[in-house]
């Protein structure tokens, strides 16, 4: 099966290559508007085929969308990222225009399309890919709460000092720095809550950590981190080919779903051949449905900026 990545920078790139070294996918299609700068990242991850032992064919484009026909799935990772000290949000000047005009191309070659949007400020891209593109709600997922929450987990191994495949945790709401909604209430360790083992300033510490995950990357690297955006891409899609059905929270279109409509956020989703096949409802705690709709209420405001 075909899978689309339009942009070829750094996230896009670090997309295809780990879609392509897990081996699930037939095709991988890069896509950028920049001049033989696909066809370039292309060529180099295809001379790492046989280094890596994958036979995923890797080809690039620069805005050919006719070599995008037939995907199955496509993941927009085109637009700028953000600088140090700048929020997601201010990027929707510039993103909206790409993130639209690239979801039109995709979905005139591809009108089965499973579309993840990955462009930030990303719950609003999400949304303006929802009103423009005319799929239907369960193709078209946000990703950000894998991200997150695989951002999580590194903050948990670290406080409670043990190896990562230790703890699970989860990310959900916005996708932005004030947003993000680390649930810790529900997060444990070998099965075990996390409340057992770290007090109440641990654990505020693991969530702020959590929240402004990115800004921290952003710092140390000058611009937005690419490695574990990718991996988390790379995940999604294969619960989608490989239809795995696994639970991982997506920023959604919600119809009432924890109390909200008209709005993507991140909620948790089981994903399999169909995109979204079920929102999956988890019990909150009075504390976090009260951050849940502070972080819908923020969004919105952004959403409004939005011009169709
Ligand atoms: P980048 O600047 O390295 O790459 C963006 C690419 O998009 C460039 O190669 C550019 O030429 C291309 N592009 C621009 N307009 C285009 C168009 N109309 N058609 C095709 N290609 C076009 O940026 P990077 O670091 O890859 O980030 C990409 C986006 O992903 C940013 O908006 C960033 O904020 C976002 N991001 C989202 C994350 C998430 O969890 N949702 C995580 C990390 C980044």
């Amino acid at each position: 099966m075909k899978v689309t990545v339009v942009g070829a920078g750094a996230v896009g790139a670090s997309c295809a290559e780990y879609i392509a070294m897990k081996n699930f996918a037939s095709e991988v299609v890069v896509v950028d508007i920049k001049e033989g700068f696909a066809e370039g990242k292309a060529m180099d991850l295809m001379q790492t085929a046989s280094l890596n032992g994958f036979d995923t064919k890797i080809t690039g484009t620069t805005g050919d969308y006719s070599k995008t026909a037939g995907s199955k799935v496509a993941v927009i990772t085109s637009g700028i990222p953000r600088k140090p000290g700048m929020t997601r949000e201010e990027l929707i000047g510039i993103n909206a225009g790409i993130v639209k005009e690239v979801t039109a191309n995709l979905v005139k070659h591809s009108p089965d399309v499973i579309i993840i949007v990955v462009s930030n400020p990303m719950d609003t891209m999400a949304y303006l890919v929802h009103k423009t593109s005319g799929l239907p709600k369960n193709k078209i997922i946000g990703m950000g709460g894998a991200l997150d929450s695989a951002r999580f987990k590194y903050r948990l191994a670290e406080a409670l000092e043990c190896p990562i495949s230790d703890v699970d945790g989860m990310v959900i709401a916005a996708h932005s720095d004030t947003g993000m909604l680390p649930l810790l209430s529900k997060a444990t360790r070998n099965g075990v809550p996390v409340s057992e083992f770290l007090n109440e300033e641990q654990q505020a510490y693991v969530a702020e950590e959590t929240k402004v995950g990115g800004a921290t990357l952003t710092k140390l690297l000058g611009t937005s981190a690419w490695y574990a955006p990718g991996a988390a891409v790379s995940v999604l899609v294969q619960s989608i080919l490989c239809d795995q059905k696994k639970m991982i929270p997506c920023s959604l279109m919600l119809d009432g779903e924890y109390g909200e409509s008209d709005i993507c956020l991140g909620v948790p989703a089981i994903i399999g051949a169909n995109g979204v096949e079920k929102i999956v409802d988890i019990t909150l705690t009075d504390a976090e449905k009260a951050k849940f709709a502070e972080a819908a209420k923020a969004v919105r405001e952004v959403n409004g900026d939005l011009k169709f």
